[in-house]
């Protein structure tokens, strides 16, 4: 196991996640004693048009995978036009390998409620709905409790702090469909209905829940706000890179020594990121790697010095996505991840276009001929023309996701593909394997 040099240390920056190991850290009363709600009551003394402002100075991008300037969002929000206003949070965490909201939920629950009080009173909310999925049980659990703690506390409901200003916060458990991650299935979830995407546009920004003006952010993305009011936007961007500003929570999976959360500047790489973690395993060396979870492209060894924000990702072909860093080493075989991954979108296809649908279903059956050594040299190329028909051919993003880790596996390991073709690797699968759902 590797040691951290004091300047990777230094790379550590914890701004969401300084409270997680405090004793009883979810409990109101030791929230409040390291500083929570302090940001609440500097925020509600401040004109709301001022907050969107603020936010917007800090460039605050969304933490749930798409990197959108949150402050643009908020103003995007029309005023003055007699509809309510919502604010809904996506706590539906359900990207593989992607673990920092759950976490935050667990350990600091009132970082997250503070921050959508805040946020609802900068886009005039007066409702507002956090959105956690089903199998989150303990989380939503927390969640509950610290809501309950706040309004208890006058930090919700009517005149809050006395500042004339009024906010109901529902939580409302999800049913486990990882479609519901997608910001108009979940708006449609909440109303009740199947949850499946809309077309956008129009934006949830003017047609969101009830067709009424909403912001959807992540988890991460409300939680940084209370830091940013305390701390000033000028502070938030000392962390991270120009355009990438701030701390993230990078969660590490795999073949590594100590896995879990590490909140860094944004930029750090894969090189310090597993400095900070311990190394690699012991007899393991990497091999490929998401940087943000199975629908961002795979990296290869080659890219351990890609600075991990949304510029330094993109050009180096992938998408830095919700940061959850998967680890696989050259024990590990990109061809069976690949298929493990397809058979989840399969699966969680919620089956409204065609692309997706039977796209994810066909590129599973290859995959399985392939692992079970029945493969032919034309799946490879089946497999390139489907992801063709898939990509920008899908209703949402589920579908484009579904075919990164296929071509970009094919990309760096097409060499893996051809071993199994050719009869240098032993099948994976067994005959039996090759039918199913
Ligand atoms: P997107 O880029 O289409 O939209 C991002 C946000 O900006 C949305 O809230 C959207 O409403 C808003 N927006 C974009 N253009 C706008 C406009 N012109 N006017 C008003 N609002 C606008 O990305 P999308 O499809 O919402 O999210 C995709 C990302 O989600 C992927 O990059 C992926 O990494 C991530 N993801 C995260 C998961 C998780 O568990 N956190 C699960 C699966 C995917
Ligand atoms: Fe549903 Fe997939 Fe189409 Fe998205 S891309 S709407 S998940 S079938």
């Amino acid at each position: 196991m590797t040691t951290p040099r004091p300047e990777t240390l230094a790379k550590l920056t914890p701004v969401l996640t300084k409270r997680w190991l405090s004793p009883d850290a979810w409990r109101i009363g030791t929230y409040e004693q390291l500083d929570g709600y302090a940001a609440l009551r500097k925020a509600l003394k401040a004109h709301p048009d001022d907050l969107i402002q603020l936010i917007k100075d800090s460039g605050l991008r969304g933490r749930g995978g798409a990197g959108f300037p949150t402050g643009l969002k908020w103003g995007f929000i029309p005023q003055g036009d007699g509809k309510p206003h919502y604010l809904v949070v996506n706590a539906d965490e359900g990207e593989p390998g992607t673990c920092k909201d759950l976490p935050l939920m667990t350990h600091d629950p009132h970082a997250l409620v503070e921050g959508v009080i805040i946020a609802s009173y900068a886009i005039r909310a007066s409702r507002a709905y956090i959105y956690i999925r089903g199998e989150a049980v303990h989380a939503a659990r927390r969640l509950r409790n610290a809501v309950q703690e706040a309004y208890d506390k006058g930090y919700l409901g009517r005149n809050i702090l006395r500042s004339g200003y009024d906010l109901e916060l529902v939580v409302h458990s999800g049913a486990g469909a990882y479609i519901c991650g997608e910001e108009t299935a979940l708006l449609d979830s909440l109303e009740g209905f199947r949850g499946q995407p809309r077309l956008r546009p129009p934006f949830p920004a003017t047609h969101g829940l009830y067709a009424s003006p909403t912001v959807v952010n992540n988890v991460g993305t409300i939680a940084s706000v209370p830091p940013i009011v305390l701390g000033g936007a000028d502070w938030w961007k000392t962390m991270g890179t120009e355009k990438s500003s701030g701390p993230m929570i990078y969660s590490l999976s795999g073949r590594i020594a100590n896995p879990g959360q590490y909140e860094c500047s944004m930029g750090v790489t894969l090189r310090e990121l597993l400095e900070l973690a311990g190394g690699m395993q012991p007899g393991h060396n990497l091999k490929f790697w998401t940087p943000g979870g199975s629908s961002t492209p795979l990296l290869a060894a080659e890219h351990l010095d890609v600075p991990l924000d949304f510029e330094g990702v993109a050009a180096a072909g992938s998408i830095l996505g919700t940061t959850a860093t998967q680890i696989f080493s050259d024990q590990d075989c990109p061809v069976y991840a690949t298929y493990r991954w397809l058979e989840f979108y399969h699966h969680e296809s919620c089956g409204k276009c065609t692309p997706c649908r039977e796209g994810n279903y066909w590129m599973v059956r290859v995959y399985r001929r392939i692992l079970a050594g029945q493969g032919t040299h034309e799946d490879l190329d089946t497999l390139l023309d489907t992801c063709d028909n898939i990509l920008g051919r899908s209703f949402c993003g589920l579908g484009d996701g579904a075919t990164s880790s296929v071509t970009s596996s094919l990309k760096y390991f097409k060499q893996d593909y051809l071993d199994y073709i050719e009869g240098r690797t032993a099948p994976k699968l067994s005959d039996k394997q090759l039918v199913g759902a």
